[in-house]
């Protein structure tokens, strides 16, 4: 794969982006019954840091959900802290203050769009077919993959990354290959070459 190396840039006052996170392991998966296949504390920290931290420190970022995704966080942890909640639901849903609901991505960036100045970065969570959606939209910016070096059984699964994907080096992601319980994985970082 082709290393494409980037200088780092203000974020303050990007245009819209999609960007998604995700872990995978070596088949794909990404869960199992409504949770996550493994419990790895340190790619949990690395998801909450790279989700929540923000370069001006009145922004906020989204974190944008599928609704299967939305109900798999505990309710203690719901909705996410320090982040904007939008879950995708094609039902009519009301969580209240918690989380914003929308009908669609093309909505999601509407309602986005109309909040900007309050917005830093835009982070799509998952599940499957929400990543799938955001790979194919225009607005998709950077897709941030953490490789988990293990097979575990899974019912849902990342969808095929697109052939011209390619990886890229965040100065804000650590490279080195990282373990936990005797599990490896590695951060990786892709944007789409044009
Ligand atoms: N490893 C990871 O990084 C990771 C990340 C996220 C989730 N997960 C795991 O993945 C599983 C959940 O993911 P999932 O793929 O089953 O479900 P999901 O994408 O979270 O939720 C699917 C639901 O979201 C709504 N939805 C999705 N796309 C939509 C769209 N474009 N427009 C309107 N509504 C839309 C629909 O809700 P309605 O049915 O209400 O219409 C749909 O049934 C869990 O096991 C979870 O632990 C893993």
């Amino acid at each position: 794969m082709m290393h494409r190396s980037l200088h780092y840039y203000s974020r303050v006052n990007m245009p819209l982006k999609l960007e998604l996170i995700a872990a995978a392991c070596e088949n794909m998966g990404i869960g199992i019954n409504g949770d996550l296949p493994w419990r790895l504390k340190t790619e949990m920290a690395y998801f909450t840091h790279m989700t929540t931290d923000t370069e001006d420190k009145n922004k906020k970022n989204v974190v944008l959900m599928g609704r299967h995704t939305w109900e798999c966080i505990p309710e203690k942890y719901r909705p996410l802290e320090n982040r904007i909640n939008m879950v995708l639901t094609s039902q009519s849903l009301d969580y209240g203050d918690k989380a914003i609901t929308c009908k669609s991505i093309p909505h999601a960036i509407e309602l986005i769009t109309e909040m900007q100045n309050q917005i830093e970065r835009v982070w799509v969570i998952g599940g499957s077919k929400v990543y799938k959606n955001a790979m194919e939209s225009p607005y998709f910016g950077r897709l941030y993959l953490t490789r988990i070096k293990k097979e575990f059984e899974c019912d849902t699964f990342f969808p095929p990354i697109p052939n011209n994907f390619v990886l890229i080096k965040d100065p804000a992601v650590p490279q080195d290959i990282q373990e936990e319980k005797g599990i490896q994985f590695v951060y990786e970082v892709y944007e789409k070459d044009n």
